[in-house]
């Protein structure tokens, strides 16, 4: 049924544009700029950017999810 046991089986999005088939965004990498940190926890108030929302996510279920982040090469 829904209610799986398997945790495989739970929405990663609980509430993202759930009006689209699917949540995408591009970037050019022109415009990141120095650095940007990218929500892989879906809980981001700032989505696609993290806003360190993943730390309350970590402590309420005992994941270890964090952010993607991407810099420019310090030469
Ligand atoms: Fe989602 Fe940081 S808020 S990874």
């Amino acid at each position: 049924g829904f209610y799986s046991k398997k945790p495989s089986k739970s929405l990663i999005n609980l509430d993202i544009q759930k009006e689209d088939a699917k949540v995408v965004h591009s970037f050019d990498v022109e415009d990141i700029g120095e650095k940007a940190a990218f929500c892989r926890c879906w809980r981001s108030k700032k989505f696609p950017y993290c806003d360190g929302a993943h730390g309350a996510h970590n402590k309420e279920t005992g994941d270890n999810i964090g952010p993607v982040c991407i810099q420019r090469k310090k030469n």
